[in-house]
C-alpha cells in the first residue's frame, strides 16, 4: 500500500496489487490517469518506499534492502523509459546511452563504444554523433530505449513511451520496445493509457483506483484484440437468479 500525505487529506494510491510479470513477457499496464500507474513504476523501481507490503522485483524483496543496495540493483538490473525522453542536451546520443555504464565504472572509451553498437541496434548508427536536439522526438525516443537497454536489464519498465509521440512514431517505438526489449531473459512492463498501441502486448493488465482490475474492461480488451489473438477464460456464467 501507497498513500500520500497524512490525516483528513491522505490518499491511498496503491491498493492490494499483486501483480506478477513473467520473463519473456510485455505486460501493458494499462488505465486512466490518476489509477496510480506511475506511482506503481515507481515502487517497482525503488525510487519510491511503499507504506506496507512487501514488494519482490527480480526475485529479491525491494522492501527489505538497504537503500544503497537498491540504487545499485536498480542501476544493474532494472532500464527504464519515460514519456519526456530525459536525455542530457549537451551529450551526444552516443554518450547518453553510456551512461548506466559509466554510473557503474565502466571505462569511458569502451561505455561509449557500446552505446555506439547499442545505437545501431535501435537503427540510429548513423545518428551516434548526433546532439538530441538534432533528432526528432521519435529518434530522441529511439535513443533512450537504447540507453535502458545498454547493461542487459531483466525488467525494462516504460512509463507512457508513446505519450509525445505522434501515431506513427508510436507505433515504431512499440515495436521497437517489443523486439529489443522482449527477450527471454527479459521481462517488460510498460504503462500506458493510449489504447493503439494495446495490441503489442502479450498481456493486459488495467490499474483503476489504485486496484488492479480483476478482469480488464470490454474496450481494453477489444483493443488488444485488434491486431494480436489474445485470448481470455470464458466469462463466468451468470449467477443463477
Ligand atoms: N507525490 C505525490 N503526492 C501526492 N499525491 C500524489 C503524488 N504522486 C501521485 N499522487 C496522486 O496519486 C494518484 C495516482 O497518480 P499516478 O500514479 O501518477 O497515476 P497515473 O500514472 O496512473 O496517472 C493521483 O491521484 C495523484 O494525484
Ligand atoms: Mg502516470
Amino acid at each position: 500500500m501507497k498513500s500520500f500525505g497524512t490525516g483528513e487529506t491522505s490518499v491511498t494510491v496503491l491498493k492490494g496489487i499483486d501483480l506478477d510479470v513473467y520473463f519473456g513477457e510485455l505486460l501493458l499496464l494499462v488505465g486512466e490517469s490518476g489509477g496510480g500507474k506511475t506511482t506503481l513504476l515507481s515502487a517497482i523501481a525503488g525510487i519510491l518506499d511503499v507504506d506496507s507490503g512487501d514488494l519482490d522485483v527480480l526475485g529479491a524483496s525491494l522492501t527489505k534492502m538497504a537503500p544503497g543496495t537498491r540504487t545499485s540493483f536498480r542501476g544493474r538490473r532494472m532500464g527504464f523509459v519515460f514519456q519526456q525522453f530525459n536525455l542530457l542536451p549537451a551529450l551526444t546520443a552516443a554518450e547518453n546511452v553510456a551512461i548506466p555504464l559509466l554510473i557503474q565504472g565502466t571505462r569511458r572509451q569502451e561505455a561509449i563504444a557500446r552505446g555506439r553498437v547499442m545505437l545501431e541496434r535501435v537503427g540510429l548508427g548513423d545518428r551516434t554523433e548526433f546532439l538530441p536536439r538534432n533528432l526528432s522526438g521519435g529518434q530522441q525516443q529511439r535513443v533512450a530505449v537504447a540507453r535502458a537497454l545498454v547493461n542487459d536489464p531483466q525488467l525494462l519498465v516504460c512509463d507512457e513511451p508513446t505519450a509525445a509521440l505522434d501515431g506513427p512514431n508510436g507505433q515504431k517505438i512499440m515495436e521497437l520496445i517489443r523486439d529489443v526489449g522482449r527477450v527471454p531473459g527479459r521481462c517488460v512492463i510498460v504503462v500506458t493509457h493510449d489504447n493503439r498501441i494495446f495490441h503489442y502486448a502479450d498481456r493486459i493488465e488495467e490499474m483503476e483506483d489504485g486496484k488492479i482490475k480483476e478482469r480488464p474492461s470490454d474496450l481494453v480488451m477489444e483493443e488488444s484484440r485488434r491486431v494480436h489473438d489474445y485470448t481470455l477464460d470464458p466469462p463466468d456464467e451468470p449467477a443463477p437468479k
